[in-house]
């Protein structure tokens, strides 16, 4: 565990452990949400469904990348990933991002059950961007390793919303699809072991 760095974080006035537990429920709620997302994706099918499983792809791929810049920083601060991932699940600090009743049993989503499952997506991404905003906040000026990151996550989750939104008639958002899937145009730079 790199001390100094440590060190620098609780010498800016910072409580590392509070530090801690907020990027631990960061990188919970991303670990579940990648993990939610494959189901919405999956069952996003038909005429409407077809045009959302792109970017539900996006979001879900870019927040394993999420979690893949976080869990490093967790550890050079001296904090750990819980041992047993249903602990971990449940500090998860977003809601489950279940699919909707409406789509219970694969049906193909339309009208009123694709609401419902574009509404799952967006409060996913809001409470997303809520999450890196608090956290962005909270180490500005202080911990700028840590706000680096976060500011990172924070453009993507952005745009996630921005898709989502879109897609609920709530007006345009000016940006356009990614290159490839899940290609995190934000966070590649803290994705330090992952090879291409
Ligand atoms: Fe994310």
């Amino acid at each position: 565990m790199p001390k100094v760095a440590r060190e620098m974080v609780e010498n800016a006035g910072i409580g590392v452990e509070k530090l801690l537990e907020k990027l631990i429920a960061a990188a919970g709620a991303e670990f579940t949400t990648f993990y939610y997302y494959t189901i919405l994706r999956v069952c996003s099918i038909g005429h409407e469904g077809e045009g959302l499983k792109e970017i539900i792809e996006d979001a879900r791929i870019e927040d394993r990348n999420h979690f893949e810049a976080l869990f490093p920083r967790i550890y050079e601060l001296g904090g750990e990933l819980p041992r047993d991932i249903r602990s971990f699940a449940d500090l998860a600090g977003c809601p489950d991002a279940y699919l909707p009743d409406s789509l219970a049993g694969g049906k193909t989503p339309s009208g009123p059950s694709m609401t419902d499952l574009l509404n799952v997506l967006v409060e996913a991404e809001r409470c997303a961007v809520r999450t890196y905003t608090d956290l962005c906040e909270y180490t500005n000026g202080k911990d700028p390793r840590t706000y680096a990151i976060c500011q990172a996550i924070l453009n993507e989750e952005v745009e996630h919303e921005a898709w989502f939104s879109e897609y609920l008639g709530e007006g345009p958002s000016g940006h356009f699809r990614r290159g490839w899937p899940g290609a995190s145009p934000y966070v590649k730079p803290f994705m330090t072991a992952d090879h291409d």
